[in-house]
Formats: structure tokens, C-alpha cells, sequence
């Protein structure tokens, strides 16, 4: 088997303030894949990355990437790892073509200006090279933030948030550099809040909550999982309990009775929603409106830490 180019074992964080923003996080990443951890603000995705890159220490577990412990040999390990941060911060007086050059100079490596320059052309930042950071705007500052990242050839890049608040264009255009730098061999360990990111970007996800990582697995499995819809129907007349002629549904009473809940698999044929309806009916509970959404993030993780302690 071929060792993972990241191994993380029994990682916990409690901050100074007494917060633990970490649990026990085990994780291997495969070399060549695309990791999306995925979790709420607050989940511990900044920290977990944060210790990975050597800006935050453990309170007790490892990590090692690509053979050198982060924390013994923390400047081997660093040299492989590129890391864009969730807050931009530059020098503002610097043009792009400094940054960027100066950048790979603190990882230790000789200049190469035909380096920077290929970067800064993928990266659509070539004409900007003699700008300075405070004349960008804040996407242009984002890609700067990449090509620094870059450039100092790291085997593992490390994207904390990238789209956040970013523009639909600058979102697709940093889809497609993040799966040519995957061709290229680099690994991508990506956070983010939108569903919809890890679903067209990963190969695997993570879902990280309250600094617990709560499952791991490959993005189709888990895409599966996502494919719940929830129906609710507006009740005629309050109920004070689910009759056990419905049980078969396994339906939720809400809003004091008026909201009968049923969640159903949108990727099955058979929705389980016409036999519903036609047993109320037989019944005779009368509903005086329904509709149907896609399960949020919030309703997974509520769904997935059920299961677990359902277990
Ligand atoms: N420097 C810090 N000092 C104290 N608490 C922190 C610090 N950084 C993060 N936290 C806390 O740790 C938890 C996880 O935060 P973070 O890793 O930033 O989550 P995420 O990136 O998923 O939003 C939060 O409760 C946050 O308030
Ligand atoms: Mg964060």
C-alpha cells in the first residue's frame, strides 16, 4: 500500500481559553487526491489545517507529512506544504511579482524566475506583476494568496475557505486550477462550508463538527447520504401525537403539532409519498399545504450524530 502523504493521529486542540476546538482527529490523505473538510463555522477546520502548517500546537496527538513529523522537523515538513489562509493578509506596498518572489525565497528555495512567471501566468496575475497588493481587488488578492502558496513547489496544498465571499467566476476558475494542480501530483486538502464545493471538487470528504471528525468517506457514498429531501405537510387540524397507523414513515411532529415531517431518499424510486398520502387520507387527516427541500448541511449533521448515538 502506499503510505499517505498526510498522516494524522489522535489530534486534540484546547485552546488557551479553555475551548476545545479539536476531539481526537484521526485522518490519513492519499497522495494525489482532493480532501474537502467540510463543516460549520466553528467546526475546528482552520485549527486542524493550522496545526498541519505548524502556525498552531497540538495539545496532544501527531502529524506527518510526506516523512517528517510537523513538529520535531518542523522545517522539512513545512518546505512540502503550501497553505492558503482563510484571511488574506499581504503587504500592501509590495507589488505581486515581489510577494510572490520573496515568498519562495523564505521556504528556502533559489530563485527561478521562470517559475514565478508560469505561475503567475496560470494564475492570470502576469499583467498585474508590477501592481502593488493594495491596488487589487479582493479576488486578484486571492490569487496572489495562491501563487504564494506556490511557490515554493509544495508537494500538499492546503486551501482554508478559498471561495468564501468570492465571485461565481473566480470560484469556477479556482475549481479548474485546483484540478490542475491535482494532475500535476500536488494533493489538496480544501475546507469549506458549501456542500456544493465538495461535491464538484473532492475525491473524499470529511464532515468535521465541534472538532469532531464525524465520518470520512469517498464523495460518492457520501453524496448518497446528501440525497435526503424532507416533505412537510401543513396540518388542517393540530396533532397531538403521530398515529401509529403511520408509523411505517417514521414521521416527526413539529411547530406544536401542526408540521407532520417526513424525510425520504430522492434517489429512490419509490418516495414512500403517494402510500403517505393516501393513508392520511383513509385516515382522514386533512393537511392544508406541504412542500419538499433538499436536506441542508445542518439536517446531515443533525441526521449523521443521531445514527452514531442511535448505535
Ligand atoms: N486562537 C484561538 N483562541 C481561542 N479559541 C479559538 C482560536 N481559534 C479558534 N478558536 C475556537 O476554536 C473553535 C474552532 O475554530 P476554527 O478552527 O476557526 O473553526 P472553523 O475553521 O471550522 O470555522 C471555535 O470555537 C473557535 O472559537
Ligand atoms: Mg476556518
Amino acid at each position: 500500500m502506499v503510505p499517505p502523504v498526510i498522516s494524522i493521529r489522535n489530534l486534540s486542540k484546547v485552546y488557551a481559553g479553555g475551548d476545545e476546538a479539536l476531539r481526537d482527529v484521526s485522518l490519513d490523505i492519499a497522495r494525489g487526491e482532493i480532501f474537502a473538510l467540510l463543516g460549520p463555522n466553528g467546526a475546528g477546520k482552520t485549527t486542524l489545517i493550522s496545526i498541519v502548517c505548524g502556525i498552531v500546537t497540538p495539545t496532544r496527538g501527531t502529524v506527518v507529512a510526506d516523512g517528517h513529523d510537523i513538529v520535531r522537523d518542523y522545517r522539512a515538513a513545512r518546505r512540502k506544504i503550501g497553505l492558503v489562509p482563510q484571511e488574506l493578509h499581504t503587504d500592501a506596498f509590495e507589488t505581486v511579482l515581489a510577494t510572490v518572489r520573496f515568498s519562495r525565497g523564505l521556504f528556502g528555495r533559489p530563485p527561478d524566475d521562470g517559475f514565478v512567471e508560469t505561475l503567475l501566468k496560470d494564475l492570470s496575475l502576469w499583467d498585474r506583476r508590477a501592481s502593488k497588493m493594495m491596488e487589487l481587488s479582493g479576488g486578484m488578492k486571492r490569487r496572489v494568496m495562491i501563487a504564494k502558496a506556490l511557490s515554493h513547489e509544495p508537494d500538499i496544498l492546503f486551501l482554508d475557505e478559498p471561495t468564501a465571499g468570492v465571485d461565481v467566476e473566480l470560484r469556477r476558475d479556482m475549481w479548474a486550477l485546483v484540478r490542475r494542480l491535482r494532475d500535476s501530483g500536488v494533493t489538496i486538502i480544501l475546507t469549506t462550508h458549501y456542500i456544493e464545493e465538495a461535491q464538484e471538487m473532492a475525491d473524499r470528504v470529511g464532515v468535521i463538527s465541534k472538532g469532531a471528525l464525524i465520518l470520512v468517506e469517498e464523495k460518492k457514498a457520501l453524496m448518497r447520504k446528501l440525497g435526503k429531501k424532507q416533505l412537510t405537510l401543513n396540518l388542517a387540524e393540530p396533532m397531538l401525537r403521530v398515529p401509529p397507523e403511520l408509523a411505517d414513515w417514521h414521521l416527526a411532529l413539529n411547530a406544536d403539532g401542526q408540521e407532520l415531517l417526513y424525510v425520504f431518499d430522492a434517489n429512490e424510486e419509490r418516495t414512500g409519498i403517494p402510500s403517505l398520502l393516501r393513508r392520511m387520507s383513509d385516515l382522514g387527516i386533512a393537511f392544508k399545504d406541504l412542500h419538499t427541500r433538499e436536506s441542508s448541511l445542518e439536517d446531515i449533521f443533525v441526521g449523521l450524530v443521531s445514527t452514531r448515538s442511535g448505535q
